[in-house]
C-alpha cells in the first residue's frame, strides 16, 4: 500500500472512511477477526436497525498518526435497497465518507478538500445474499471491492492531511454523524441490513468504540417484506401518501398480508386524537372492518392474497381475492372524506395509540393508490418494525426482537 511512512497522512482519512465499518464486538480486543465460518456455524452477525432517528448503531474513534492498515472490510446482508452502510470524518464539515446503497448499488459520497463527489457503482446488492465488501486507500485513490471484483476506483480523491495535533478519524456503522441533509445527495440513512466478518481500519489505532446498540437478532432467516411485531405501529400523514383520485373521489390501499398472528389493529385512517374513524383489525383470525365505533364486519383471513380497502363517496369496500364485504355508513362518510383536508390526517398502521395489542404481521407490500409505500418515509414509527424484510415464520419471529 502506498500510504504507508509516518507523514503520509493523506491516504488515512479515506482508508480509514474506508475501513471503518461497524466493528461492534469490542469486548476490550480491538476489532474481532472472524475467522473462516466453520462446519455449520454461521459467524455472529449485527443488525444494522437504528430505529426513527437513524443512528448509528456503532462509533468508533480511531489515532489518525497511527493507523497502519488502510482498508475495511465486511459482509451484509439486506432486502432494502436505500441507507447508510458507514460513516467515517475527520470533521464533518470538510473531510467525510459515506458509504451507502441507493436503488440497491453502492454509493460512496465524499467530500474533502481534494474532492468532492457522489458515484454509484455495483450490481444491485439488495437481493437477501451476503455480500462482502472492501474499501481500500491506495495512494490518492480509493478503491470500492464487491465480492472480490473491484467495481469502483476513484483516483485524485485524497491528499496530504493539515497537520492537527490531535487528528482522530471517527467511523460510525449504520448512520451518520451529521444530518442526513448535509449529504451532497439525500438519502434515507436507516437500512434493514445484517452485518458480520467485520474488520476496520487497524485495531492498533482504535481508541475507544460505543457499545452496539443493534436492536435486532440476526440469527432468523428473513424474507422482504414489512413486518410489524406485536405493539408496534407507524403512521404516515395523508398529505405524504398518494392523494384520492379527485372525479370522482376515490381512494384505495392494499395490504399484502402474509402473516398474522394475535388480535388488534392492522390499519386504521383517523387523526391522533381519534385515530379510528375506520380501521382493520385482526381478530380470532378474521379481519373486522369498522366504521367509526360502529359494529364491525368480518372476512375470514386468508394469508396471500392482498387485501384492498376501497372508499369512494358512496361506499367503502373490503375485498380479498374473490370474498367481499360491502360496507355502507349510515353516517358519516362525509366525514371519512374530510379527512383529507385535516392537517392531522393519518394512516396508521399497526396497534393504535393507547391500544393493548397482540397482532403481529407481515406484509409483503403497502400500496396506496397503488404505489408502493416506504417504512423508512413514515412520519412516525417504532424502533423494531422490521422496515424491509420479514421473518420466514411467525414463530421464531416474536422471541428475537429484544
Ligand atoms: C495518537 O497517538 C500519538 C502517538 O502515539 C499520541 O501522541 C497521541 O496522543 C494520540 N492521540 C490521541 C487522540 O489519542
Ligand atoms: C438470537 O436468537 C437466537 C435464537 O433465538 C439466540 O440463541 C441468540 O442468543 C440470540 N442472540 C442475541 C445476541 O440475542
Ligand atoms: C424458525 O422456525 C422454524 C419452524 O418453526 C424452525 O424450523 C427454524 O429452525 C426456526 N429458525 C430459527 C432461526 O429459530
Ligand atoms: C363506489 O364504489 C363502488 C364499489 O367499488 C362502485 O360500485 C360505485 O360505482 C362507486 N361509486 C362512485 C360514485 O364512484
Amino acid at each position: 500500500m502506498e500510504c504507508g511512512g509516518p507523514l503520509a497522512k493523506s491516504c488515512w482519512l479515506l482508508l480509514l472512511l474506508l475501513l471503518l465499518p461497524p466493528s461492534h464486538n469490542h469486548q476490550g480486543q480491538g476489532l474481532r477477526q472472524i475467522t473462516p465460518t466453520q462446519g455449520i456455524q454461521d459467524p455472529p452477525a449485527v443488525h444494522l436497525s437504528n430505529g426513527p432517528g437513524q443512528e448509528p448503531v456503532s462509533i468508533m474513534i480511531f489515532n489518525l498518526t497511527k493507523i497502519t492498515k488502510f482498508s475495511s472490510s465486511f459482509e451484509f446482508r439486506t432486502w432494502d435497497p436505500e441507507g447508510v452502510l458507514f460513516y467515517g470524518d475527520i470533521n464533518p464539515k470538510d473531510d467525510w465518507f459515506v458509504l451507502g446503497l441507493r436503488d440497491g448499488r453502492p454509493e460512496v459520497q465524499l467530500h474533502n478538500p481534494w474532492a468532492q463527489l457522489t458515484v454509484g457503482a455495483g450490481p444491485r446488492l439488495d437481493d437477501g445474499k451476503w455480500h462482502q465488501v472492501e474499501v481500500k486507500i491506495l495512494g490518492d485513490s480509493v478503491l470500492l471491492g464487491v465480492d472480490k471484483e473491484e467495481v469502483l476506483h476513484l483516483r485524485q480523491v485524497s491528499g496530504p492531511l493539515a497537520e492537527k495535533p490531535q487528528p482522530v478519524m471517527r467511523i460510525a456503522v449504520g448512520g451518520l454523524l451529521f444530518p442526513a441533509s448535509n449529504l451532497r445527495l439525500p438519502l434515507v440513512p436507516a437500512l434493514d441490513a445484517c452485518l458480520r466478518r467485520d474488520n476496520w481500519l487497524d485495531p492498533q489505532a482504535q481508541i475507544s468504540v460505543s457499545a452496539p446498540t443493534g436492536l435486532r437478532n440476526c440469527t432468523v432467516e428473513s424474507q422482504p417484506g414489512i413486518f410489524f411485531p406485536p405493539g408496534t405501529h407507524a403512521e404516515f400523514s395523508l398529505r405524504d401518501i398518494p392523494q384520492p383520485h379527485v372525479e370522482p373521489w376515490a381512494f384505495s390501499v392494499d395490504l399484502g398480508l402474509q402473516l398474522a398472528a394475535g388480535s388488534g389493529h392492522l390499519l386504521a385512517l383517523g387523526t391522533p386524537e381519534n385515530p379510528s374513524w375506520l380501521s382493520l383489525q385482526l381478530q380470532d383470525q378474521k379481519v373486522v372492518l369498522s366504521y367509526g365505533s360502529g359494529p364491525g364486519l368480518d372476512l375470514p383471513l386468508v394469508l396471500g392474497l392482498p387485501l384492498q380497502l376501497k372508499l369512494n363517496v358512496s361506499k367503502v369496500l373490503l375485498s380479498q381475492g374473490p370474498k367481499k364485504i360491502l360496507a355502507l355508513p349510515p353516517v358519516g362518510l362525509d366525514s371519512l372524506l374530510s379527512l383529507w383536508a385535516h392537517p392531522q390526517g393519518r394512516l396508521f398502521l399497526g396497534t393504535l395509540p393507547g391500544e393493548a395489542s397482540s397482532a403481529s404481521f407481515c406484509l409483503d407490500g403497502l400500496w396506496a393508490q397503488d404505489q408502493r409505500l416506504d417504512m423508512d418515509r413514515a412520519l412516525s414509527r417504532s424502533q423494531d418494525i422490521w422496515t424491509h424484510s420479514c421473518p420466514q415464520s411467525p414463530g421464531n419471529a416474536t422471541n428475537t426482537t429484544h
